[in-house]
């Protein structure tokens, strides 16, 4: 195997319907591997132990195949990748690249272990992923929040200000980075330029975490990409907005402000040593696919997205997030205005065989990629607007989630509280207390509670208020919040405070 396989190998091959294989390694390695499995001409004498047999545990290891002596040999597999990874790299414009099967929660976590040492600041969004805060906690690094402004019509967060960022700079120079989360998981989009020009001013990298943005800078419509836009680096799952296997990511990155072997070093601490071919090889996969049909692509989802928001916004009281500011191929739907309950309408729409990302009470969040057309997503919104009118009842004003509005009260760095000692304590005596765990309401997995966190009466309005409207609460130790874990006691701590932002004014 290896790259010299890939030239002559038939395009029409209906596993490869558009003939990607040729420019893409590691496919067209998946390609061959699978293929000699199928055929039995593989005694394999090493891992994974299904030795590629159906009769044991079945169906469920099809196409399982292991990077290192699957795809490749052992002893070559780290070239072979290293080249479909230079073939990214290329694609994003970017110096480093490395492909990911632990998903964007991986690729968080890497950058935080790159981005400085035990102690250090970095200036963070709070409505950041609870992989970054996990992230913070692995690397030691001591948040200086930033918080997103909150749109009081919609009840769902815009952008961190670039003057938020800049100021949390000029407050805390030593501050070793930036690390935002943009777009949000509503969709909308900061100034990555300005927060860069901030970031490099201050003289340090800024870092993406652009879990939901693989698609951007695609399309001339769409915005680009945060290297693109200034950038030094950014992660992003690819099985989120590409066709790629569930958890493949990728992380990306500019050498300059950050250094490419700090880079490796980080990423590889926390990834499998037996990473999974498959998903390798659909990064590969859906890499090349962006590079030869990306803007076909991408204007067939911008187009059915453009669709299907106006198409919602004619039905009474119904609205979607639009805009300057707003990713063009994201779809929020806005209920309040209808009345109808998310989480009635999601029902109805998993009864229908059309699951969707997210559901609360006033918003629902679809998420269309290019793997729909016009007519998925059009069968999609007309199932979604007969829901709605099951579900009608009178028109309500939004109530923004706990996720994005909590301001944090940080006493503790997260690495020293997540280590401390800790108790466990009815919800009526941990209040005022410091926590001890994570908290978060999932999706969308943005932490109301974190280590380090005092626990205010707002945070835990906020999460019983989540959990009433049904939301699973997640990572807490007792999901029923009846009971909290808190620091034992305030270990000794130099914890240079105050850390707790004040909310920006849209
Ligand atoms: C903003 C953000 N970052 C990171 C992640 C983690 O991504 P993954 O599921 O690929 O690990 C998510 C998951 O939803 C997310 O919303």
């Amino acid at each position: 195997m290896g790259e010299a396989g890939v030239a002559g190998t038939d395009p029409r091959d209906p596993r490869d319907p558009r003939g990607l294989r040729g420019d893409a390694p590691l496919l067209d390695a998946w390609l061959r591997f699978t293929e000699a499995a199928q055929a039995g001409r593989l005694t394999p004498m090493s891992v994974p132990g299904h030795k590629q047999r159906r009769d044991l545990t079945g169906a469920v290891t099809a196409g399982d195949a292991p990077l290192y002596g699957g795809l490749d040999t052992i002893k070559h597999a780290d070239t072979m990748l290293a080249g479909a990874e230079r073939r990214a790299a290329d694609l994003w414009g970017a110096d480093w690249c490395r492909f990911s099967v632990a998903g964007s929660t991986h690729g968080n976590q890497a950058l935080a272990l790159a981005a400085g040492r035990p102690g250090r600041k970095i200036v963070v969004t709070r409505s950041l992923h609870r992989s970054l805060l996990l992230g913070l906690v692995l690397a030691g690094l001591d948040p200086v929040w930033v918080l997103p402004e909150v749109d009081p019509a919609t009840g769902l967060p815009g952008p961190v200000p670039v003057r938020a960022v800049a100021a949390a700079l000029a407050a805390h120079p030593d501050a070793c980075a930036v690390f935002l989360g943009d777009p949000s998981y509503v969709g909308t989009t900061g100034d990555i330029a300005g927060h860069a020009a901030a970031a490099h001013e201050a003289g340090v990298p800024l870092l993406v975490d652009a879990a939901w943005a693989a698609h951007l800078g695609f399309h001339p419509d769409l915005p680009p990409h945060p290297l693109a836009a200034g950038a030094d680096a950014m992660v992003t799952s690819a099985h989120k907005a590409l066709p790629a296997y569930t958890q493949g990511a990728l992380v990306l990155a500019r050498a300059g402000r950050l250094d490419p072997a700090r880079l490796d070093r980080a990423f590889e601490a926390t990834h499998t040593t037996s990473p999974a071919g498959a998903i390798m090889a659909s990064i590969d996969a859906a890499r090349a696919l962006l590079a030869r049909d990306g803007q076909e692509l991408c204007g067939r989802l911008l187009r059915a997205v453009a669709a299907a928001r106006q198409r919602l916004r004619q039905v009474p009281g119904l609205d979607v997030l639009d805009g300057p500011g707003v990713e063009p191929a994201k779809l929020v739907v806005l209920l309040a205005g209808t009345g109808a309950h998310g989480n009635l309408v999601e029902a109805d729409l998993i009864a229908a065989g059309m699951p969707v990302e997210m559901a609360d009470r006033d918003t629902v969040i679809p998420i269309v990629t290019l793997a729909d057309d016009e007519l998925t997503v059009s069968r999609f919104t007309g199932a979604l607007i007969a829901a709605v009118e099951r579900h009608r009842a009178a028109a309500r004003t939004p109530v923004p989630s706990a996720a994005w509005t909590v301001v944090p009260d940080l006493a503790v760095s997260p690495r020293q509280a997540f280590f401390a000692p800790n108790e466990t304590l009815p919800a009526s005596a941990a209040a005022g207390r410091v926590s001890a765990e994570l908290v978060a309401p999932y999706p969308p997995g943005v932490p109301v509670l974190a280590p380090g966190e005092v626990i205010t009466a707002a945070a835990l309005d906020a999460l019983r208020a989540a959990q009433a409207e049904g939301s699973r609460i997640a990572y807490a130790a007792d999901p029923t919040l009846a009971t909290f874990q808190v620091l034992t006691r305030l270990p000794e701590i130099n914890f240079p405070g105050p850390l707790s932002p004040e909310r920006p004014r849209p």
